[in-house]
């Protein structure tokens, strides 16, 4: 008997990297698993090399958006009939900007994929998962937030933001 049987899971950037990853795991330890991602072709073969198949569905959709969000949500329900984990996986970074460099609409871009991603995520999943008898959320970040490296900018500790000021 599988630690997960009998929970379903919703995975952003199950296509790719650490979202696939995730899925896997959450599908080989008895989960039924959905997988969200905007790439078709990764989702693809998330599933192709699955180690549970039938417990793995993928949409396409992007977390950056209600639509994107409530579009996963909506799958998950539909295919296994509710929602107890969602792993906010969507996120990531480009070194080599300093705050003084980035322009606005980049910071926009980064802050909607990183930030923006997992509170439309959470905002559609919540009603279903509270209907599902509740869950929980994993949010995946990044140490960059924590440690002192040149990047991301929008890092609080980062010395890239403060080398200017
Ligand atoms: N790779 C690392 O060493 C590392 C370390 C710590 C934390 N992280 C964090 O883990 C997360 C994932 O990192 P990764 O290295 O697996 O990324 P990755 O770049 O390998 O994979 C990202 C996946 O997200 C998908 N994606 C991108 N934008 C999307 C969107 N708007 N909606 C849905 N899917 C989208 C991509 O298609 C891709 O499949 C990020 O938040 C990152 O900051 C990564």
């Amino acid at each position: 008997m599988g630690q997960l049987d009998g929970k379903i899971a919703l995975v952003t950037a199950g296509g790719g990297g650490i979202g696939q990853a995730t899925a896997w795991l959450l599908a080989e330890r008895g989960a039924s698993v959905i997988a969200a991602d905007i790439d078709a072709a990764g989702l693809d073969e998330t599933v192709r090399h699955s180690p549970a198949p039938d417990r793995l569905s993928t949409i396409v959709a992007d977390a950056t958006t209600l639509q994107g969000a409530q579009s996963a949500v909506a799958a998950a329900k539909a295919k296994f009939g509710g929602l107890s984990i969602l792993v906010n996986v969507v996120g990531g970074s480009k070194p080599g900007k300093t705050v003084v460099d980035l322009t606005p609409e980049e910071w926009d871009g980064w802050v909607r994929l990183n930030l923006t991603s997992a509170f439309l995520m959470c905002k559609a999943a919540l009603p279903v998962m509270a209907a599902s008898g509740g869950g929980s959320i994993v949010n995946i970040s990044s140490g960059a937030s924590e440690c002192l490296t040149t990047s991301p900018p929008w890092s609080p500790s980062c010395p890239a933001t403060t080398e200017h000021s």
